[in-house]
């Protein structure tokens, strides 16, 4: 099947392949406007948006309530820089460790900086309380991992696209395989372990859903060991899985939690880590900061985005449209479509085609066909709408996949 992309679609796709650097493989479709689960493109076809961001959309595109929270920031104030107070830190800081029941939050633009910040304090806590000899503090981490793309974090990559290439790599990470809990044991028995590094699922690797009781047995294991257990939850959490935190189906509360994402409703970089103080009071005034974080802007976005999953019950609703959407997907029997897994509207299903590229080709008929997706890994989909999806639109957008899986009918 040939996608035929008209010539404005072509003429923003040159002037970006022109201008901007080829670090992506984007789907060859040109977004002017969303709303709620909808995108537009730049002749007017409306699409059903089945990545959201990668998550960071949860609350669905401008969601009215987080940009008019935004646009009344903006006329107001929108930067002081931490060299000053501003009258929204300690509002957003109450509101949002009350929310997770942390002690402190130390709030971040980026995801791959909250992942760096939990790094930090989770090596200063091992300095500090754990009595780690200097310098030989060690994180656990697990295969397959999607953390951000910062050097410290592609060096503990086991991707070759995330890590390869860009050595020397910084050390201090153990990695095994994720699922494993006689392989964290055997890591564990090392004195300078100081922190273990996870997604609750691994959604960059195609949203992989680990066996359950794995987070809880993990968590006690750390705990015996006197090791933090540091759950990345920038794309599982706020939601998504059917939870506010992925880490709340095992009733597990990190001892350090990192967000991002849909912490802004994706309309602004917002990340953070909440953790107790006494990890958190490990790091003084000039050993650890940024500019911009903490800006009155991404406070007064965040409580706005935080609040819309609360009133609108977003966690629930994910939690029962993700096993009808699951459930829906299934029942199409489709030879194409080997396993179909997740939580929440965390989703994936894996490819079945002798055709390498068949994801690809699946993911353009889909496109046409009015819903976006992208592979991931090659053979794997996340299929992860707005939690504000209704059941009738999942039922729309089943019918859109069905239909788009004659395209592999050729090719076999
Ligand atoms: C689990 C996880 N951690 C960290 C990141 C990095 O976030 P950012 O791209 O905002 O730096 C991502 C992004 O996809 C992620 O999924």
């Amino acid at each position: 099947m040939q996608t035929v992309i008209n010539s404005l679609t072509q003429q923003y796709i040159d002037r970006e392949d022109r201008y901007n650097a080829h670090n992506y493989h984007p789907l060859p479709v040109v977004l002017q406007k969303g709303e709620g689960v909808y995108v537009w493109d730049v002749d007017g076809k409306r699409y059903f948006d089945f990545l959201s961001g990668y998550s960071a959309l949860n609350q669905g595109h401008c969601h009215p309530k987080i940009v008019e929270a935004m646009i009344e920031q903006a006329s107001m104030l929108t930067l002081t820089s931490r060299a000053f107070h501003n009258n929204l830190m300690g509002e957003f800081a109450e509101y949002i460790t009350r929310l997770f029941c942390y002690d402190k939050v130390l709030p971040m633009n980026a995801g791959a900086e909250a992942v760096e910040t939990a790094l930090k304090l989770a090596r200063r806590w091992g300095y500090v309380k754990k009595g780690i000899p200097d310098a030989q503090a060690k994180v656990i981490v697990c295969s397959e991992n999607f953390h951000g793309r910062t050097i410290n974090i592609i060096s503990f990559s086991t991707d070759p696209d995330s890590h390869d290439g860009f050595g020397p790599y910084t050390p201090g990470y153990v990695v095994v395989p994720f699922n494993d809990i006689p392989a964290l044991g055997e890591a564990l028995r090392d004195p300078n372990v100081c922190g273990f590094l996870l997604e609750p699922i691994q959604g960059e690797a195609g949203v992989v859903v680990p066996d359950e009781g794995y987070l809880s047995t993990a968590f006690e294991m750390c705990k015996a060991a006197n090791v933090l257990f540091i759950a990345d939850e920038i794309q599982t959490g706020l939601a998504r899985t059917g939870r506010m935190l992925a880490c709340d189906h095992e009733q597990v509360k990190p001892d350090m939690l990192i967000l991002g994402k849909a912490l802004s409703g994706g309309v602004f970089p917002v990340s953070a880590v909440l953790c107790n103080d006494d990890i958190m009071l490990n790091i003084k005034p000039g050993e650890h900061g940024s500019n911009l974080w903490g800006n009155p802007m991404a406070c007064k976005v965040s409580m706005a985005a935080l609040q819309v999953l609360i009133d609108e019950n977003l966690a629930e609703k994910a939690d029962e449209l993700g096993n009808y959407l699951r459930d829906e997907i299934r029942a199409l029997n489709s030879p194409f479509i080997s396993l179909v897994r997740g939580k929440g509207l965390l989703n994936a299903i894996v490819i079945n085609h002798p055709d390498a590229n068949a994801a690809w080709r699946y993911c353009l008929e889909l496109k046409e066909n009015g819903l976006l997706a992208k592979p991931t890994h090659g053979d794997k989909i996340r299929f992860a709408p707005p939690l504000v999806i209704t059941k009738d639109q999942i039922d729309t957008c089943v019918q859109i996949i069905k239909r788009s899986l004659k395209v592999l009918e050729s090719g076999i």
